[in-house]
């Protein structure tokens, strides 16, 4: 394979919370023009790629991407065009060295993942195969992902009392890709009767959740179960499992943990997920300490580890490197997967690498402000990580996701679920 890149061109766009983002479209020699849309997110790490944003108060709040569109139209790709590369990597590392900055800071991340993520679909087109082939290594087998349905929003992501962000349906134990989207779908439906029942609000979170007045988190785990049940499934690891990530980071001030009016501190925090798990069926828990409390999350692991799966979001960054030290630590034993928090596909893929040569689970996640593009399903199968997060199963930037892992297992049989 070679691929000749003879035009680049980014224009500014919408994400789904109304805020700028780019699409990058790209054009080879050797294919058709492809183009990738460029997600963004709200509760971000500190040591996530920077996103560049223009900062003119008169546009968007100051949330333009006009500079980061520049960056791409003119740098980038006076620096690509004509260029012929035989990998996804070598494109990679050229816009690393470009940007030359440890965090993508100078061209911005934004630009940087959009071409990366272009490039990697027009090495797919090249080659005549389906996105997520091209992402299929020999010591890992091809899998459909468990897809994690977040439907009950709260921390950044919604206005509402709620601490922790995300509470999330995991099929599990479905049979299939569609079978598990349509337990999703089915249950989402429950809830909202089941919350309009209680007189609760069924407005929206950003990633497509309902968003009600509830501030116990085990106050919305019971109506989950509930939900679960009245839409016909069993809650549990056979059926329906649960998964949170209260992206703690937002609610750790001053070495404490501000959950439903209580001051708590790290130890407080484990002993508190500890009882969750013991009285509903949660098996994961992202995000459930701060990223500055690694001790805390030396803890939490020690604790917690055999039980469910702890995963590092804001606290990894999808950072080869800080992923390494986490595993060295036993600071965790899974790592969220988000190619714009590293800010080139190739730096996720090794990200995952990583992960499952030691033995650690791979979450690949979507983030709040998303576009239509659904490169992530095509990732999340190609890898094999065995389950991914995209939000409800509601508003057309998430659904075009589960409908794209339908798709492809409609075209392929591949197993489904965490091997
Ligand atoms: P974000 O949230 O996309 O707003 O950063 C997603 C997450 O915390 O997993
Ligand atoms: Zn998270």
């Amino acid at each position: 394979m070679t691929i000749t890149i003879s035009d680049l061109h980014a224009v500014e766009i919408l994400d789904s919370r109304a805020r700028p983002t780019l699409s990058v479209s790209l054009s080879t020699r050797q294919g058709p023009v492809v183009r990738a849309g460029v997600p963004s997110g709200a509760s971000t790490g500190s040591r996530e790629a920077v996103e560049l944003r223009d900062g003119d108060k008169s546009r968007f709040g100051g949330q333009g991407v006009r500079k980061a569109v520049a960056n791409v139209n003119g740098e980038i790709a006076s620096a690509l065009r004509g260029r012929t590369f035989s990998e996804l990597a070598e494109i990679d590392q050229q816009l690393i060295d470009l940007d030359g900055t440890e965090t993508k800071a100078r061209l911005g991340a934004n630009a940087v993942v959009g071409v990366s993520m272009a490039a990697a679909r027009a090495i797919a087109a090249i080659d005549g195969r389906p996105l997520w082939k091209t992402f299929v290594r020999s010591s890992t087998a091809a899998r459909l992902p468990v897809p994690h349905f977040n439907v009950v929003n709260g921390g950044v992501h919604a206005p509402n009392e709620l601490d922790f962000q995300e509470f999330m349906l995991a099929p599990l134990g479905s049979p299939s890709e569609a079978e598990a989207v349509r337990a999703g779908a089915e249950i989402y439906s429950a809830l909202k009767r089941r919350l309009a029942g209680k007189g609760l609000a069924t407005g929206l979170g950003d990633e497509g959740g309902f968003a009600p007045e509830i501030a116990s988190p085990e106050d919305v785990l019971g109506i989950l179960v509930g939900s679960i049940t009245d839409a016909g499934y069993e809650p549990g690891r056979n059926g329906v499992a649960l998964a949170m990530d209260p992206a703690s980071s937002e609610f750790y001030r001053d070495g404490k943990y501000h959950v439903a009016g209580e001051a708590l501190s790290s130890d407080d925090m484990i002993e508190r997920y500890a009882k969750i798990i013991e009285r509903f069926p949660v098996w994961l828990l992202e995000d459930g300490l701060a990223e500055s409390d690694w001790d805390g999350w030396e803890r939490l692991t020690a604790r917690l580890g055999e039980q469910v799966e702890v995963v590092g979001d804001d606290i990894l960054c999808t950072n080869p490197a800080i992923i390494r030290e986490a595993i060295g630590r036993k600071a965790g034993n899974a790592a969220l997967i988000k190619v714009n928090q590293i800010g080139t596909v190739t730096e996720a893929l090794e990200a995952i690498e990583i992960c499952q040569q030691a033995g650690w689970g791979q979450f690949v996640s979507h983030r709040s402000g998303e576009t239509e593009d659904s490169f992530i399903a095509d990732l999340a199968v190609g890898t094999g990580c065995g389950h991914m997060k995209t939000g409800a199963p509601a508003r057309g930037e998430r659904v075009a996701k589960y409908n794209r892992l339908i798709e492809i297992e409609d075209a392929e049989h591949l197993p489904y679920g965490l091997a």
